[in-house]
This record gives C-alpha cells, structure tokens and sequence, in this order.
C-alpha cells in the first residue's frame, strides 16, 4: 500500500462458494476496495459482475498478482491449491489472507510464513472462528477459570455437502474445530487419534471421528461429515466447575453455562455408602453481541496490513493445524492409533499470539459486569441431587 492512501486495494483469487462472501465484506470496508476477483470458471465471475459491477474480472488470477494497484489478495481456491498461489503472490508483494486450511503440509505453512516475514507481507490464516462471538465469550470464562479445569470438549459439525474433491471432512471441516480447540486452550495438542470412512469417493472420507490429545490430558473430539441429514455446529465444553454448550446455529442462545458438576460428598463412613454429588444448578444464557465472524476478520487483516502489528491467526497457527491433520492421516493410516504429533522444539505453547486479544477487545463486545445483568438464568429444579 503506498503511503499516500488509506485504502486496501484488493483481489480475490477463487469465487466459488465462499470467495463472494470476501468480495461482498471487503467492498463494504471503507478502508477497502475490491479492484479484481479471479476464477477458472466464466460462470462464476458472471455471478460477480452481476452482484459487484464495477470490479473486473479474470480467469487468469496472475494478472491480479501482476497489478501494481493491488495491495492485497485473498485466496479462496481450493486447499491444494492455497500454498502455491499464496507464495507466488508473496513474491508478487502482496499481503494475504488464505482460507482454512492454510495448507495440508505443516513444513509448508511455516516455509511460508518465513517467506512472509522476510518480505515484510501479512500472512494471515483464515481462522473464522477465532473471531465468532460465542467462541471469544466462551474463551474468556475459560480463562477467567469460570468452568475450572477443562476435562473433553467435544465438537460436530455436519451437513449435507459441500462434497469436496480435493481433501477430506477432516481437512475441510475438523479444522475448524481444530482451531477452536487451540485457540481456547491456547496451546497445541501433543497427539492425535482418527478414523474416517469413505463412502461418496473413493480416497476421501466422508465422516471423520478425530480425538486430540494434549498435554495436561484434556481431549477435544471432533465429529465431522457433509455426508448427514442436519446442519448441526455445536462444541459442548466439560470443566470440573461448569460445563458450556455452544451452538453456532442457534438464533437466540449461542452460548450456555451449566453450574452442573459432580463432587464427592464431604463424608461417608464406608464403600456401601459412597455416592458422588450431582451439582444441578442454573443454566446461564450470556448476552453475547453477535456480529458478522467474517467482518471481524476482514478489519484484523486491514489493521494487521496497516498497523504491521498481527492482529489473527498467522502462518504459526495455519502449521499448528496441519500438524494435527498430517498425525490424524497418519492415524487413519493406521487404525487409529494415537499418533503423536511432532513439534519441533520451541514450537510447543501458545499457539495465539498476544495481540488477538487486543482485536477481541476492540472488534466485539463482550462480558461486561452489565451483560453479566442482562444475562438470562434459568434455575434447576433441584440445588444439588444425590444420585
Ligand atoms: N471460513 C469458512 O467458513 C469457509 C467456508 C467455506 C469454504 N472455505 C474455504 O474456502 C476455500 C474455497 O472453498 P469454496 O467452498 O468456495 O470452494 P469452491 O470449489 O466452491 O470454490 C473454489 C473456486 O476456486 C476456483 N479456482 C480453482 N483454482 C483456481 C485458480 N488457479 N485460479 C482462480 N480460481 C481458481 C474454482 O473455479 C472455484 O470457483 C477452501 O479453502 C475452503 O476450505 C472456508
């Protein structure tokens, strides 16, 4: 961007599906505008002049690449193809932001944010929920200790398509929740177990189970398929003082608590007598303020480009997610065996970085002592029920 102007000019490299979500979110930026979109196929850029008539379109994304105008680009291609481009445009000099997954390949995504780094561009990694709201509340009870000590998360996420081509349910899908479960226990999970099946295709899997595995022993497990009857987003979430359901599809409640838990009761004289105690108390509703995931991401990448301070998700958590994703096709591989995952050392810990918490902050509104008022609770019938 040159120092002269305040606006992002942008391109956007494959308009599929998802792509024109990017073209409609960059072009209601004041601080953006979208010049260029790219793709192979003459309908799909059809569709895009007809809802952004004054952006031009190509077949040939290189031509976006060799723009001098065009500060930023945002791929939206297929997996397979994310790291090749992304490269190519690093080189070209612009900044990017590359969808989920960043790429299948761990050693990839760090060649690439070296190579990033070393040209001075954004590298940004298109983690959407890191900037859902639901999923920042639910985080900051967890690092306030509301829920205690996390036991499992457990997360599905299943539709009936979009069937992919070029990567699995895992990779499309479990990445997702892959990302979520680093990013709420900021930290890297140390070993992976997976099964999946293929049904529609011959090499990829439909329906992946994967069970993450970290360091203290909490385990994440992921149910993901685009092969099942209903579109279910939810991640249910165990702690040893509360317990919290999230449900992305929800219109009303995206976020639950649960004050339910299990204790031991205070005394007993002998094993005949030994009964745990069943804590049974309010379900709480908090008022969380829901915006637009994509937006919230949009305005990082633009505060990253203009600040140069990282403001999402980089090419350090893109290779944190393939790392999972390289151990769990080792372990469908093999049965599914628990398959440790290799970090090389010092790549180990927090697995976001400091300033994601400044954007949270600035981008959404969260768990303030007001919304703690305005927060709906329902109460169990019974305090605490002995089972
Ligand atoms: N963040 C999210 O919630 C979310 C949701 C859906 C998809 N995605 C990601 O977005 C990416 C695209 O997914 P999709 O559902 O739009 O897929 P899609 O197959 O519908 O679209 C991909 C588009 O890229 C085009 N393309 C392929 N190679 C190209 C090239 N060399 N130059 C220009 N265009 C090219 C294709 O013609 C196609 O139109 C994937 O990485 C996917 O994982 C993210």
């Amino acid at each position: 961007m040159s120092a002269n102007r305040s606006v992002v000019n942008v391109g956007v490299i494959g308009c599929g599906h998802w792509g024109p979500n990017h073209v409609r979110v960059f072009s209601e930026q004041d601080r953006s505008h979208v010049v260029a979109c790219a793709d192979l196929k003459l309908a799909h850029l059809d569709r895009i002049k007809q809802r952004f008539p004054g952006v031009h379109t190509t077949n040939d994304y290189k031509e976006i690449l060799a723009d001098n105008s065009i500060d930023a680009v945002i791929i939206a291609t297929p997996t397979k193809t994310h790291a090749a481009i992304a490269r190519e445009a690093i080189l070209a000099g612009k900044h990017v932001l590359v969808e989920k997954p960043l790429c299948p390949s761990a050693d990839e995504a760090e060649a690439l944010g070296r190579l990033a780094d070393a040209h001075e561009r954004v590298l940004m990694v298109g983690h959407v929920f890191v900037f859902n709201a639901g999923i920042i509340e639910l985080r900051n009870r967890i690092i306030a200790k509301e829920l205690g000590k996390i036991h499992y998360f457990d997360a599905v996420r299943t539709n009936l398509g979009p069937i992919r081509g070029d990567v699995n349910a895992l990779y499309d899908l479990g990445t997702h929740d892959i990302t979520i479960f680093n990013y709420l226990m900021n930290e890297e999970p140390v070993a992976v177990s997976a099964t999946g099946r293929c049904i529609t295709q011959a090499d990829i899997e439909d329906v992946c189970f994967a069970t993450l595995h970290y360091a203290d022993g909490t385990l994440g497990h992921i149910h993901v398929s685009w092969l099942n009857p209903r579109k279910v987003r939810t991640l249910t979430v165990i702690g040893d003082n509360k317990m919290a359901h999230w449900d992305d599809v929800d219109p009303n409640d995206m976020l639950r608590l649960y004050d339910k838990g299990v204790q031991e009761p205070p005394y007993y004289d002998s094993f005949g007598e030994f009964n745990y105690l069943l804590r049974n108390a309010d379900v709480q509703l908090p008022a969380i303020h829901r915006t637009e995931p994509l937006i919230s991401q949009a305005t990082a990448f633009l505060d990253w480009i203009t600040t140069g301070q990282q403001q999402g998700p980089g090419a350090k958590e893109g290779a944190a997610v393939a790392r999972v994703l390289e151990a769990a096709t080792l372990s469908m591989a093999n049965g599914g065996a628990k398959c440790p995952i290799s970090h090389t050392p010092g790549r180990v810990g927090p697995v976001v970085s400091a300033p994601m918490d400044a954007v949270a902050a600035r981008t959404w509104v969260r768990g303030t002592e007001a919304d703690t008022t305005t927060c709906t609770t329902m109460p169990a019938p019974t305090h605490y029920v002995s089972e």
